[in-house]
């Protein structure tokens, strides 16, 4: 029988990879359209290397109408987009408000505009759970308050929600599932593919990994006085791989038409609060490597505290976060191994 193909744009970067992999093994046939601007098309080897397929590729700037519109005619019989090509920095966000603006907004519509010419039906979007802000009530479910986000990255992926949830209904045949992620750590156990990091990371995890690779670079901890039990910041951490197969389990209920309404939200984390010190404490143990560390000033525009209510999304996506923390640490350290070996780092 024919594999149903699957467009999947920022194919290349690093959720989107681990997706493509996770939607290979599970049998669709899987396209890549990304623009190569925060990732290397040797993805494509590590993708290849595990599933044993190397997917069909296209390097494209979805800002670009005339382009799109002609990738979408060479794949008007896909029967889903899973949607990850965004701009994705929080801090870099706020020094370049207008390209995260631009490219995260402009890259959806036209997306979505040809997904209604060419008559595919199903997107399944990257969400994040920046729309929630700081919640009142935690863990956080779907129905807690959207807020204005706390960067422009944040306001793009809530304009996004928007956006879909105005054009997508049952009269054009068109749904979507919004995945609000939480915070997506770690890499595939194989070390093929990772997060490529481009210039500075922001993010928690691949500074931790950075601090016990370099014993000259120290990490800083973003503050020690917040109301949590260490004073330090608690978030959802949760391995990309189970993320990755959040976004099978959205494509399946799509296709087989088990969705409830037109666009419809998952919280996707694991319902559990870590502290930052708490993920220094359990890399430490799971890796048996120091971390340089010093306390520092809080992070303009840090929330406290946020972990998710991920019920629906096991109940409905019949799909559940079970990766332990320490296992997905050490592959992140794994990764960072990977890349000083290949000298990418
Ligand atoms: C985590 C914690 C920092 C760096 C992320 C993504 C965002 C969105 C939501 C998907 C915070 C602390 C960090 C450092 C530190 N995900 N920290 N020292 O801010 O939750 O946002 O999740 O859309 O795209 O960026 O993640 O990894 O930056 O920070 O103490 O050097 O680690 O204060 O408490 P954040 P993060």
């Amino acid at each position: 029988m024919r594999k149903k193909k699957i467009i999947v744009t920022g194919g290349t970067g690093y959720i989107g990879s681990h997706a493509a992999v996770e939607l290979i093994n599970n049998g669709y046939n899987v396209v890549i359209a990304d623009d190569l601007s925060n990732s290397l098309a040797g993805a494509l080897d590590g993708i290849e290397e595990i599933t044993g397929i190397r997917p069909q590729f296209e390097k494209i700037d979805l800002c670009n109408k005339k382009d799109t519109a002609s990738f979408f005619c060479n794949n008007s019989k896909a029967e889903a987009v899973v949607h990850f090509a965004a701009l994705k920095s929080v801090a870099e966000s706020v020094e370049k408000p207008l390209s995260y603006y631009r490219n995260n907004i402009n890259s959806l519509i036209n997306v979505v505009e040809q997904m209604e010419l060419k008559g595919i039906p199903n997107l399944v979007f990257s969400g994040s759970c920046t729309v929630y802000g700081q919640p009142e009530t935690l863990p956080v479910t779907e129905d807690s308050p959207v807020k204005k986000a706390l960067s422009p990255y944040g306001s793009t992926k809530r304009i996004c929600e928007e956006i879909m949830q105005d054009t997508f209904n049952s009269d054009k045949k068109q749904q979507g599932i919004v995945l609000r992620y939480f915070n997506p750590i770690g890499n595939h156990p194989t070390a093929l593919i990772g997060e490529l990091p481009r210039g500075k990371p922001n993010n928690l995890v691949p500074l931790i990994t950075r601090a016990a690779t370099d014993k000259t670079d120290e990490l800083k901890v973003y503050g020690n006085d917040y109301d949590t039990p260490d004073g330090t910041c608690i978030r959802d951490y949760l391995s990309v791989v189970d993320l990755a197969k959040a976004h099978v389990a959205a494509v399946d209920r799509l296709i087989k038409g088990e969705n409830e309404s037109d666009c419809e939200f998952f919280n996707i984390g694991t319902g559990k609060g870590v502290s930052v010190m708490e993920i220094i404490n359990a890399f430490e143990r799971a890796t048996n490597v120091k971390v340089n560390y010093s306390i520092g000033k809080r992070r303009p525009g840090d929330i406290e505290k946020i972990w998710a209510d991920a019920s629906l999304a096991n109940k409905k996506l019949k799909w559940k976060a079970t990766e332990e923390i320490e296992k997905t640490l050490v592959s992140a350290w794994r990764w960072t191994q990977h890349c000083t070996e290949k000298g990418i780092l």
